[in-house]
This record gives structure tokens, C-alpha cells and sequence, in this order.
């Protein structure tokens, strides 16, 4: 199994381009399913879960293939309305083609997606949308097999209890192949739901509101391919900048998305690092230890502060002067990199959804494995502010989402190296 080596002690300097967004190219590639014709997608990361969502496109007939960044799709072809257990399992987030096949040929059958590291994944609400949408829905020995009861699904008027990014996008993905007006109450407002509608408002579909709570979708026939450039991933930029501002460095990063980044730089801010920004390049300097957060860091949806920016911020905070708190509000178990980090000698109490950390003059490098995707991340972006050295394990969690984050890493300066077979 592959380890990550790192050694810390560094400070990171230098500049880098931040990656294109994984929780955008996700649902973009899925959406590209409902075009009758070729796709070109630009800026979409080498990362493990957008190979696997081309699989999932591949076995239904559609055509998916990337040469460097771009991804090419074709989904004239679509055959198969069925995805295959494995295929289903390799990542959580693809029960969103299940919208997009219902949007593209009325009928699928899936995998019910199991929990994962952050807990129990519901999907109540994707499902009750799709009914509410004319979906037939049958749930049987882990599957799901779902029909329009017409020859389309019809439109509806959607409010969710919770603003799901996921059951968000699915009814977006079937509301824009569907037979008339839909509107989405308490709908996601992260950046990568506007992303999605951009893609899809290029190929000919009618979607407003995207980014507030209430978003309308009229439905189409048919929509065509076309060219788009995937946004930013502001989860990695966060985690460079986590990294950077704990190890004392001072980073550029471009290609970055910086208004849709406010709500963690915001937070970043009060650890008394300086950053200043233009439109698409964040300039982090910071030369002293990093000062606690006074206010209580709670995950919110956007545009609160992302629950994916909670691991990495934590890696920053180890050293602090003073406590900081965090209130994880998103996921039940997003609390598991804190085993590692207390390995490392950090003070951290966990109490439900709470985490206080108290900071600690040094940490020392430790092995452990990364529990989960920004768990992972978090935990190099630890050790490379720690004395010593760092094997981490499991690091196919971190692969998930990040591009070559080791290549980055030495890039900024730090001590970091990929092992094993
Ligand atoms: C998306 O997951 C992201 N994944 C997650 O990023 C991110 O943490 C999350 O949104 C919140 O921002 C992708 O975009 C691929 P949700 P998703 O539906 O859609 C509950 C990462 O690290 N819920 O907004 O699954 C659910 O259990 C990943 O890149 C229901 O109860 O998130 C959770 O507690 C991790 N019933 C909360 O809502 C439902 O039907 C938020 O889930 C759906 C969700």
C-alpha cells in the first residue's frame, strides 16, 4: 500500500495553481449524460473519484475520456440504464446520476449508496423530490429502481428540509430534462450548484436562481453539448492555505475562486496570518505563530463556513496561541483526523459535535492512516508543521480529491514523498 513521508519543519513558500473543483466536476460530468452531443470539459482534476465517475458514464454507453485536464464526453450513444454495484460503491456522490438518468431516459437502477467515513448518507430527500417529480420508486435488496410514470418526469414544487448540495443537484440534473416548471425551496447555494447550472444554462437549458434558496428550472427536450472550464476547487485551496499558514510560510495561489472562498478566508483571517486577494489570486503571508479563533468555528451550509474546510483549518490551529472551538453542524463522524493529531501531541477534547482545540507550542511527526478524504489532507498539512517525520497510510482517501497533492506540496517547498506500490 502507498504512505505518504513528511517531514516537517519547512516553511512552504512559492506559488501554486490551484486544481479544478471535485465536487463540481462530479455532477457536470453526470449532467453531461443529458446532452445529445459532445462535451469539452476543461480544468477537471486527475483524481481518483472523477475516473470513476467516466466509468460510470462509460458503462451506460456514454463515452468518457480525458486527455491531461479536459475530459471529453459523448452520450449519443447511451445504451444502459444501469449502474453495477462496484461502480456505485467506489464513491458516494454517484447517486447523482441517478437524476441524471431519469432526466435522460425516465428509468434507472442503482445502488442504494452506503455511509461512509462521515457517517450515515441518507438520501430521503433525493428520493421524495424524484417522486414528488412523477419517479416510480422501488427500493429492494440494496437497489433502486426507478421509472417516470410518463414518458418524462413533470415538474414540481420542491421545498427541502435541509439545503442538500446532493438532492439539489439530482433534482436539478432530472428538472432539466423533465416536462415543465420546477421549483426548488431551500436549495444548496454552494458555488459548484452554480457551476452546474452554468454548464447546463450553456447547453440550452433554462435554470435561474441558482446560488439563493430558490432555484427554477423549466425543462427541455433536448440539450446540446458544449465547452466549459470547471471552476476552482475552494476545498483544496483552503487546505494550501491551512498548510501554508501552519507551517509559517508565505504561498500565492492562482487560478483560485476567491469571492466563493470568503467564508473560510474570513475565518483564516482572525488567525492573524495576512492575506490579501484579487480576483483569482490569494496572497497568504504569515511570519509569527498563528493566533487561536476567538469565535466558535461552526460548519454551515454556504454560505456559512464549509464543512470541508473544518479538518485542514484544525491542522492550523494545533500550535495556536490559545483555544479555538469548533461545531461540526454537517456530519455526524467528522471528527476522526483528531485521533492522529493528538498522536502528533496536540490538546484536543471532543465532546458530540464540538471540538476544542487548546494550542500546544510543538507537535512531533506520528504514523497513522488518513480516516478519510479531508481528514487525510488535514493530517499532512499537520505534520508538515510538526518536528519530525510522518508516515501516513490509506492514502487512496486522499487521491479521492486532490491532484498530486505531493507534487504541490514540493512545489511550495515542503518535505513531502509517496511510497510504496
Ligand atoms: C456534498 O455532499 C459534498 N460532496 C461534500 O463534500 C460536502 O461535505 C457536502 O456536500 C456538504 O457541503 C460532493 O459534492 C461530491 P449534503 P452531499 O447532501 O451532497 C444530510 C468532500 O469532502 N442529508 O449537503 O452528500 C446528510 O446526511 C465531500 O468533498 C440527509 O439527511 O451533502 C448530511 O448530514 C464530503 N438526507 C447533510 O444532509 C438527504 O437526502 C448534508 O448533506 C441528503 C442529505
Amino acid at each position: 500500500m502507498q504512505k505518504f513521508i513528511v517531514t516537517g519543519g519547512k516553511r512552504l513558500r512559492g506559488e501554486l495553481r490551484l486544481q479544478g473543483s471535485k465536487n463540481s466536476s462530479l455532477p457536470i460530468i453526470a449532467a453531461a449524460m443529458l446532452c445529445s452531443d459532445e462535451c469539452v470539459l476543461k480544468n477537471c482534476p486527475r483524481i481518483t473519484d472523477v475516473y470513476a465517475a467516466s466509468r460510470i458514464l462509460n458503462c451506460t454507453g456514454c463515452k468518457c475520456s480525458f486527455s491531461g485536464n479536459t475530459a471529453v464526453t459523448d452520450s449519443r450513444c447511451m445504451n444502459n440504464n444501469e449502474i453495477p454495484e462496484n461502480l456505485m460503491s467506489e464513491m458516494r456522490s454517484s447517486i447523482i446520476f441517478m437524476g441524471a438518468m431519469l432526466g435522460r431516459c425516465g428509468e434507472c437502477n442503482v445502488s442504494i449508496p452506503g455511509g461512509c467515513e462521515l457517517g450515515p448518507r441518507p438520501i430521503d430527500m433525493h428520493l421524495a423530490a424524484l417522486r414528488k417529480m412523477g419517479a416510480d420508486i422501488r427500493e429492494e435488496m440494496g437497489r433502486i429502481r426507478c421509472r417516470a410514470t410518463g414518458k418524462r418526469l413533470h415538474g414540481a414544487r420542491i421545498s427541502l428540509a435541509f439545503p442538500s448540495v446532493g438532492a439539489t443537484e439530482n433534482i436539478i440534473l432530472s428538472a432539466a430534462a423533465a416536462d415543465g416548471e420546477t421549483i426548488i425551496n431551500n436549495a444548496a447555494r454552494e458555488p459548484e450548484i452554480c457551476d452546474l447550472c452554468g454548464f447546463l444554462r450553456k447547453c440550452g437549458a433554462d435554470i435561474s436562481g441558482d446560488g439563493e434558496s430558490r432555484i427554477v428550472v423549466n425543462g427541455r427536450e433536448k440539450l446540446h453539448g458544449c465547452e466549459y472550464t470547471v471552476m476552482p476547487d475552494r476545498i483544496a485551496g483552503a487546505t494550501y492555505l491551512s498548510m501554508a499558514a501552519a507551517s509559517g510560510g508565505e504561498i500565492i495561489l492562482t487560478n483560485a475562486c476567491v469571492s466563493e472562498m470568503e467564508p473560510f478566508l474570513s475565518v483564516l483571517e482572525q488567525t492573524g496570518c495576512s492575506i490579501s486577494a484579487d480576483e483569482n489570486t490569494i496572497y497568504l503571508r504569515n511570519g509569527s505563530r498563528l493566533k487561536a479563533v476567538g469565535d466558535r468555528i461552526r460548519t454551515m451550509p454556504h454560505p456559512g463556513f464549509p464543512t470541508d474546510a473544518q479538518a485542514v483549518l484544525m491542522s492550523a490551529l494545533l500550535k495556536a496561541e490559545g483555544t479555538s472551538v469548533f461545531e461540526e453542524n454537517i456530519f455526524d463522524c467528522r471528527y476522526r483526523h483528531t485521533d492522529a493529531f493528538m498522536k502528533m501531541g496536540a490538546d484536543i477534547q471532543v465532546m458530540g459535535k464540538i471540538a476544542v482545540i487548546k494550542g500546544v507550542k510543538r507537535i512531533y511527526g506520528t504514523s497513522a492512516d488518513a480516516t478519510d478524504l479531508r481528514g487525510g489532507a488535514a493530517m499532512i498539512s499537520a505534520a508538515l508543521s510538526a518536528e519530525g517525520t510522518s508516515e501516513i497510510g490509506s492514502i487512496y482517501h486522499i487521491d479521492r480529491g486532490y491532484e498530486n497533492i505531493e507534487k504541490a506540496v514540493r512545489l511550495l517547498g515542503g518535505d513531502m514523498q509517496r511510497v510504496g506500490m
